[in-house]
């Protein structure tokens, strides 16, 4: 690692379920305590498509870095809710393209943490940041010298914004993703997508569940138009807001009939100008 910063040293709690090693389980790791796993059963219970989502938004994820990287020329990425190491980290798909590319992780669960650290000890382009997503000001000032403020850098919520609650302050979803949006050089890039569902019901259980499991430690299912939200001033890249699995595909996505109808993962990319 070439750059971090002092852990805040908080202990993992292995009786609570976290959303990281729920989002593990739900993926097929091992990074999981029986708690994680009982409340997954759960969440299956009132949303059967659980899996099949969690598994489109990291195949999103792996998609969009390497089309940022790619096609779009970004090197630089801070992905904002990063999750627990899993195969095809953001840092291993933007190096594939680049291996100059810098990758900023931030988390605040110290098992995410604890583990990041660990895996990417040896990787001198990444940096594992343990703080509160919404801790812009820290943030931005632990990554000054570890990214060039001069070339495009991308900043990804994927999947993070529904654990955050609204506030109606500064600590809202959408205001977190305009203030990092204008901090960010001329030509960088938004990448933002969370669960959502046109269904009242739907949304009032899961969300009731998620909190409920994780102590309170969860946001909210939210509707398209909230999500539309997040990115109000900001060019959006075609094709637009879609269900992820729709967001320049490499292989034909699902039909419709297959997909889940629940919930999806909506979101997409901006550029910010
Ligand atoms: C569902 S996982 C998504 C992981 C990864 N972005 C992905 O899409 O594959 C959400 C991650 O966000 C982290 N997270 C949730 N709220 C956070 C907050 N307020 N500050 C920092 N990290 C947070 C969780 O610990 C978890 O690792």
């Amino acid at each position: 690692m070439a750059h971090g910063e002092k852990s805040q040293s908080r202990s993992i709690d292995m009786n609570t379920p976290s959303v990281a090693r729920m989002y593990d389980c739900l993926l097929g790791g091992s990074e999981n305590f029986q708690p994680d796993r009982d409340a997954c059963v759960k969440l299956l219970e009132i949303a059967p498509t659980s899996q099949q989502l969690a598994r489109a938004n990291r195949a999103f994820l792996r998609r969009v870095v390497r089309i940022l990287a790619e096609g779009f020329g970004v090197a630089q990425f801070l992905d904002h809710g990063s999750g627990l190491p899993t195969r095809d980290n953001v840092h291993e798909v933007a190096q594939r393209v680049d291996p100059n590319a810098k990758v900023a992780y931030i988390d605040n669960d110290p098992m995410v943490v604890a583990h990041a650290r660990t895996t990417m000890r040896d990787n001198s382009n990444v940096m594992v940041v343990d703080r509160d997503v919404r801790d812009t000001a820290e943030i931005l000032e632990a990554t000054a010298d570890f990214f060039d403020w001069t070339q495009p850098i991308a900043a990804l919520f994927v999947s993070v914004l529904d654990c955050l609650r609204d506030t109606g302050d500064d600590r809202d979803p959408a205001a977190l993703v305009k203030r990092v949006a204008t901090s960010l050089p001329a030509g960088s890039y938004v990448v933002a997508c969370q669960l959502v569902s046109d269904d009242a019901v739907v949304r009032e259980k899961v969300t009731a569940l998620m909190a409920e499991v994780t102590n309170n430690s969860w946001g909210r299912v939210r509707q398209s138009h909230e999500v539309r939200r997040y990115f109000e001033g900001m060019e959006v890249e075609p094709p637009g807001l879609v269900d992820v699995v729709d967001w320049r595909p490499d292989t034909p996505p699902p039909p419709l009939n297959l997909r889940p109808k629940d919930c999806v993962e909506w979101g997409g990319v901006a550029r910010v100008s």
